[in-house]
């Protein structure tokens, strides 16, 4: 332990973060022990470089930006349709998919207090967001007479949480030893002098490092390598919060298969061009995503001789990934974004502060940046209105009730 103590004070020393240890002897044993091992882990010198980072504007807008290929659903033939969905529903019969769900962002916008699948949307049935994601996985355990793995990502903030409701709800009724919680990795949050917060514990303050995390977090945590085991071959990987996400779509993983990629992603038409959504191109001619932050006034309302918008296939967070590309996508390194929040903390009197304005930096890699790792994907256009029911404010849109009422309208209830 001391050796430990004197080591954690270089380090802190290094990087002007002194502060960490100074209610050092308030902890319990065991506390005093995790912030030793927390400043012992941490790469201060990432941190020093992402807080630099903060002081410039990001540009991630330099290459060559093209339209990228993609297939409407709607519009397949006959025979195009039929061959994908022989294709997939043998390869979901066979048990080849598995389904991750990440469930490890904060839902600070929608305010609620427990792990955002945890949430009611208010439906006649009061169903949780996580038991309106579970119907689709007993839906496709009658249909195709399997029991598909699925698998939970949850942060450090909401592991205990999320595995309690489930347990408390039996699981929705589906097999416990199919579903699989893992949690991904943190990154500390900083203010804006570069000093990193201290949280009400006194702990060090740690937030999700991004839906990105995900592929580090598969590897890290044996779940690739416990899909492999059972001989999955497709990984559908989407966010907790669209309460029409289509998880085990045979048509999307016939697609990819006939078409050879090792990713296939779903889109939906972009409403016009201000929608607050990334879009799907080329960069450089690889698969990309530009976030609404980032597109361009031109490229937002550039049109084809048809009226379409050339940008306009939208990012919803549904892609199925070969499980031959997850080892590659999990050991390269996703650039860190960074979101200027509110996070409460320690100040240096002991005191907890809970600003009313964003105070901190919290840094996430974003899933999407991986596919540039990729030559090329399959992408598949699907209707707004059938799969994409976002949950994300408290109010208004992309909020419980626009989600309530696209799902009623869909469910026909
Ligand atoms: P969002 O970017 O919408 O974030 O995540 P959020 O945490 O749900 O909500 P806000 O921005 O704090 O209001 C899209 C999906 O990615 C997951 C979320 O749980 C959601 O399903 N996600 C996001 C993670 O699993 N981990 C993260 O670190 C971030």
């Amino acid at each position: 332990m001391v050796e430990k103590i004197i080591r954690a004070k270089e380090i802190l020393e290094k990087y002007g973060q002194e502060h960490l240890l100074k209610f050092y002897s308030e902890l319990s044993d065991e506390k005093k022990s995790k912030l030793l091992d927390d400043i012992l882990t941490i790469d201060f010198k990432q941190l020093q470089e992402l807080y630099e980072s903060t002081k410039t504007k990001q540009n991630y807008e330099n290459g060559k930006i093209e339209p990228i290929a993609y297939k409407s659903k709607e519009n397949l033939t006959k025979e195009e349709l039929n061959k994908y969905t022989a294709i997939g529903e043998e390869a979901i019969r066979k048990g080849k998919l598995a389904v991750v769900t990440m469930a490890g962002g904060q839902g600070t916008r929608l305010g609620h207090s427990g792990p955002k699948g945890t949430y009611d949307i208010g439906l006649a049935s009061h169903k949780s967001i996580f038991e309106i994601l579970c119907d689709n996985f007993k839906e496709a355990q009658e249909k195709y007479q399997v029991t598909i793995p699925w698998y939970l990502m949850t942060s450090e903030e909401n592991n205990d949480d999320t595995i309690a409701f489930f347990e408390q709800n039996n699981y929705f009724g589906y097999p416990k030893e199919a579903v699989k919680f893992f949690k991904q990795g943190t990154l500390p949050m900083i203010d804006t002098n570069g000093k990193v917060l201290l949280n009400e514990e006194k702990m060090i303050k740690q937030a999700a490092d991004g839906h990105g995390g995900v592929f580090e977090a598969i590897r890290k945590n044996g779940i690739i390598y416990d899909m492999s085991q059972k001989g999955i071959e497709w990984v559908f990987i989407s966010g907790v919060d669209n309460v029409l996400v289509k998880p085990i779509d045979a048509v999307l993983t016939g697609l990819a298969t006939d078409e050879g990629m090792l990713m296939a992603a779903k889109s939906i038409v972009k409403a016009g061009p201000d929608e607050k959504v990334g879009v799907f191109c080329k960069k450089d001619g690889k698969p990309y995503v530009v976030e609404y932050i980032d597109i361009s006034e031109e490229m937002a309302n550039q049109r084809n001789e048809n009226g379409e918008l050339v940008y306009g296939e939208s990012h919803i967070l549904c892609n199925q990934f070969n499980i031959k590309i997850l080892e590659k996508l999990a050991s390269n390194k996703l650039p860190y974004h960074v979101a200027f929040k509110k996070a409460s903390y320690i100040n240096e009197n002991g005191e907890i502060v809970k600003p009313e304005q964003p105070n901190a930096y919290k840094f996430e890699s974003f899933l999407f940046d991986a596919f540039s790792l990729l030559p090329d994907i399959a992408i598949l256009r699907v209707k707004r209105e059938e799969e994409f029911a976002p949950v994300k404010n408290a109010t208004g849109v992309d909020s419980a009730e626009s989600a309530r009422e696209l799902y009623n309208k869909f469910h026909n209830l």
